[in-house]
């Protein structure tokens, strides 16, 4: 098999199982539009994540339909090869070379699609497609369903049902195939790479969008695509403030600094984030409160294993975090008020994590009729603990302004879990010997 073959197969075998996740009917996906940044720029280029995961096309204005049944078929609606628009814009696959290349059983060009969509829908129990996502798509899947009923008279009856596809497409995409674990490890790879280049770079007098060139450049220089958001680079307070990606600070000594980003590659996210000290060491008070949430890392990486519920990893992490701020008198009471009451969201205010893939926040549901779902082999998902200490009159002068999230990507496994990022340093003893190479 020639190495397009074995891509080919990937995705048709994605098809395949959505088919039969269907049963009968018709699924129509369309990738994402361009947009516009400003007159006559685009903003670069991303493909609709569903539209890639089962087909692996990355060209705009595209549209895959899938016909279940007791034979599953493939059509790609796709630009034609345009020999102008090649010239300015670059080569396209065009119909016949997609149906190739990425193992459609049909391709054709995207200008046929309002003509063909009405017959293809005629006689078809039901319409799977992304509804309300996009206004615009949305108008037109209703254009093509009264062409159908339009015709009604002559004997063709238009699908009864529209589903929203991306419910089922979501579940596929839940547990990660090898070629897609596969992509991950080396997204994990370049980004826990760019931590360290920040680490060793970090320092009093730079900035903090120094650093966010220092991430983007070890990014790029390594083959991913795209950041997989935009990195937040935050020294000092400007940890407290979770979406922070202003980035414009200077770098002050004493300060720590948090850095959360990741790259995209081939269209796999990846989402790290370390804090460490501007200067060579932690501080007392910094140490204790950066000890304090990689303890709590560490029970909820532990408590990541197949046949755990997703919630159990937050639950770890929450208890130790709780234990130790009455520890450190930052809280009062008992650990059963703490977590009864919930007065630790004043210091750790959101999740533990979140699934990842093609998306950073990816698809899937993390309840399933009101249950946490089980994990399952296959799946990855973030740890990512933080706490966050914001200046006020209660709290002792030295805990203030400090913003702590340490985050690892991991993928679940029968006995545990793969940390996928694990060459981000993370100990005290490993930043800190850094910080001393640096001279
Ligand atoms: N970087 C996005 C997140 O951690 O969820
Ligand atoms: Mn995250
Ligand atoms: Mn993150």
């Amino acid at each position: 098999m020639k190495p397009e073959d074995i891509q080919a197969s990937i995705y048709g075998g994605r098809r395949a199982r959505l088919a039969a996740a269907m049963r009968e009917g018709l699924a129509v996906i369309p990738t994402s539009p361009e947009r516009i940044r400003n007159r006559d720029t685009h903003f670069p280029y991303r493909f609709d994540s569903h539209f890639y995961y089962l087909s692996g096309f990355p060209e705009p204005e595209a549209v895959l339909v899938l016909v279940a049944g007791a034979q599953p078929r493939s059509l790609l609606f796709c630009r034609e090869r345009n020999e102008e628009r090649e010239i300015w814009d670059g080569v396209r696959f065009g119909p016949q070379h997609a149906r190739e290349r990425f193992g459609f059983d049909q391709a054709h060009s995207i200008a046929a699609l309002d003509e063909a969509m009405p017959k293809l829908l005629a006689d078809q129990p039901v319409l799977h497609t992304p509804l309300g996502a996009d206004p615009a798509w949305d108008g037109r899947v209703m254009q093509w369903l009264n062409a159908v009923r339009a015709q009604s008279r002559a004997g063709v009856a238009a699908p009864e049902r529209v589903h929203d596809v991306r419910a089922l497409v979501d579940e596929l995409r839940l547990v990660k195939d090898a070629h897609e674990l596969g992509v991950m490890r080396r997204a994990a790879a370049i980004s826990a790479g760019a931590h360290r280049r920040a680490m060793a770079l970090a320092r009093p007098g730079g900035t903090e969008y120094q650093l966010e060139a220092e991430l983007l450049h070890e990014f790029r220089r390594h083959g991913a695509q795209f950041p997989a958001y935009w990195p937040i680079v935050a020294g000092g307070a400007n940890a407290c403030v979770l979406h922070y990606v202003a980035n414009a600070a200077p770098l002050a000594e004493g300060d720590l600094l948090l850095i959360d980003a990741g790259c995209e590659l081939d269209g796999y996210a990846s989402d790290i984030t370390r804090t460490f000290p501007v200067g060579r060491a932690f501080s007392a008070p910094q140490r204790e409160l950066y000890e304090l949430v990689l303890a709590a890392q560490a029970a909820a990486i532990a408590a990541v294993s197949a046949g755990r519920r997703w919630n159990e990893p937050h639950e770890a992490a929450v208890r130790v975090l709780a234990q130790g701020l009455l520890e450190l008198k930052l809280l009062q009471g008992s650990l059963g008020e703490v977590l009864e009451q919930e007065t630790y969201k004043r210091f750790y205010m959101h999740r533990t994590g979140h699934w990842l893939g093609l998306d950073v926040h990816d698809a899937g549901e993390y309840k399933r009729a009101g249950a946490w779902r089980t994990l399952l082999p296959g799946m990855v998902l973030t740890v990512e603990p933080g706490l966050y200490i914001r200046a006020a009159q209660d709290i002792p002068e030295r805990y203030r302004n400090i913003g702590i999230r340490i985050e690892d990507d991991v993928a679940v496994s029968a006995e545990g879990c793969e940390v996928l990022t694990a060459a981000a340093p993370k100990s005290v003893q490993d930043i800190e010997a850094i910080k001393r190479d640096q001279g």
